[in-house]
């Protein structure tokens, strides 16, 4: 629900024929549930508060617009201009939508935005903000539940300010830059309403233990972790000569609510922890380039087989695992659209029951070895 991102155009069109609707049937029930107009068909509601139309020039006053993107920032209703959205209740901006889309903005990103109390939603995503740090008071945006910072070119450090926000639900750090990271994420602990996270391509080389603090978060659903440079915890490696060891820490096994899983790209070396049984909910599985080893009959064991199996999609590209598929069909695959294993150590045939496999619309056993694979 919170991954909606209605181009401007279209939600203009349609407050536009709300408008008419109403103008039509002066009793019409709006028809837009669940989206913020920027539009006031009842003329008791003041279209713009003052101070927050003032909050939102100094915002724009700080920043840079070589593209002129915020042409339309002009005018006493400031819930007119591009990318701002206000509550149709209260007349508050609740969203702030400026996501690059080929052209950017840059320049600083001023505090003046901590005028805004009731914003809900914060996109910055995909611009050039290529010469400053991400605001650590952004921390301070109390109210904050969905907030994209993905692709903004950003540098440094993620400012552990972020915990503060503790409404967040959906959290995506994907791809900022080449040059952020972080070298403690124990603050992530507190976002404990946090549904979608995603730090794809952060350097988080430093970190010893990156599983605990996210594995706080009772209500995560997404996990993407792709590109992170993470690596084996010195425990799990320790214990890489017993049953349990793993490239994902064995606490993995109580993330129940998470249903999307994402580790490719890092250096995790061995097999799966047997305890990911456990994950009722998970509908994808995706570590493509790690170096997973072991058997493929011992790691098919290891997921999670609940009734409904609801694992789609187990994309294990680029790893190591070794020896044949089984020859009948084990349970947690039954209800698969996208199998991928190619790249790894495989040998033998393709068994008969990948074509009993309903659902599956993607299917890649292949090997870049010469001579091996399946035939
Ligand atoms: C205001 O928005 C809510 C949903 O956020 C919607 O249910 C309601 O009908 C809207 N009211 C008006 C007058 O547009
Ligand atoms: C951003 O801040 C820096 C340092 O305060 C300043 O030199 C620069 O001109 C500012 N950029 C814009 C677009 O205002
Ligand atoms: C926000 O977080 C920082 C560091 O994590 C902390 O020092 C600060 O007191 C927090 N601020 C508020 C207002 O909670
Ligand atoms: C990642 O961060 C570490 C320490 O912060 C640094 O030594 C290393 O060069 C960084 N790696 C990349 C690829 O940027
Ligand atoms: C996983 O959960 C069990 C039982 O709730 C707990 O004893 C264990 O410490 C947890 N493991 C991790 C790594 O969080
Ligand atoms: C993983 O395997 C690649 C080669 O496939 C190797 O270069 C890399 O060093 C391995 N990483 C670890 C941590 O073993
Ligand atoms: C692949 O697994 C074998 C044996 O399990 C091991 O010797 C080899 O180092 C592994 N390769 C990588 C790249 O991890």
């Amino acid at each position: 629900m919170f991954m909606a991102k209605s181009p401007m155009d279209t939600l203009h069109f349609a407050c536009i024929q709300i408008v008419i609707a109403l103008l039509l049937f002066t009793h019409a029930k709006s028809t837009i549930e669940g989206s913020t107009s920027a539009l006031h068909p009842n003329d008791a509601i003041p279209s713009c508060v003052a101070g927050e139309k003032s909050a939102l020039l100094a915002f724009r006053a700080g920043l840079s617009d070589p593209a002129n993107l915020l042409s339309s920032w002009k005018g006493d209703d400031c819930c007119r201009w591009k990318g701002v959205y206000c509550s149709n209740r209260t007349g508050h901006v609740v969203r702030l939508d400026l996501h690059g889309n080929g052209q950017a903005l840059a320049g600083n990103i001023s505090s003046s935005l901590l005028g805004l109390h009731h914003l809900r939603y914060l996109d910055l995503s995909h611009n050039r903000f290529d010469k400053v740090h991400i605001p650590e008071f952004i921390g301070s945006i109390n109210n904050l539940r969905y907030l994209d910072l993905s692709g903004s070119l950003f540098i440094g450090r993620i400012p552990p300010q972020l915990g503060n926000l503790s409404n967040l639900r959906y959290l995506n750090l994907g791809y900022i830059s080449d040059t952020t990271y972080s070298t403690d994420i124990t603050w992530l602990s507190r976002l404990t309403s946090l549904e979608h996270l995603d730090m794809s391509g952060l350097n988080l080389s430093t970190l010893v233990h990156w599983l605990p603090s996210v594995n706080m978060l009772p209500t995560l659903k997404v996990l993407r972790v792709t590109n992170c440079l993470l690596k084996n915890s010195p425990d799990s490696l320790l214990l890489s000569s017993n049953d349990f060891y793993g490239p994902f820490p064995d606490g993995i096994g109580n993330m129940t609510s998470i249903v999307e899983l994402d580790l490719s790209d890092n250096n995790l070396v061995g097999m799966i922890p047997s305890n990911m049984k456990n994950l009722c909910k998970l509908e994808s599985l995706v570590s493509f380039r790690n170096n997973i080893s072991g058997s493929i009959a011992e790691l098919l064991h290891r997921l999670p087989n609940c009734s409904p199996n609801k694992l789609q999609d187990l994309s294990l590209s680029d790893n190591n695992l070794t020896g044949s598929l089984p020859t009948t069909l084990v349970e947690p695959l039954r209800n698969l659209n996208q199998l991928d294993l190619s790249d790894n150590k495989l040998t033998g045939h393709v068994p008969v029951w990948i074509g009993e496999l309903k659902q599956l619309t993607n299917l890649d056993l292949s090997s870049k070895q010469p001579g091996r694979g399946h035939t």
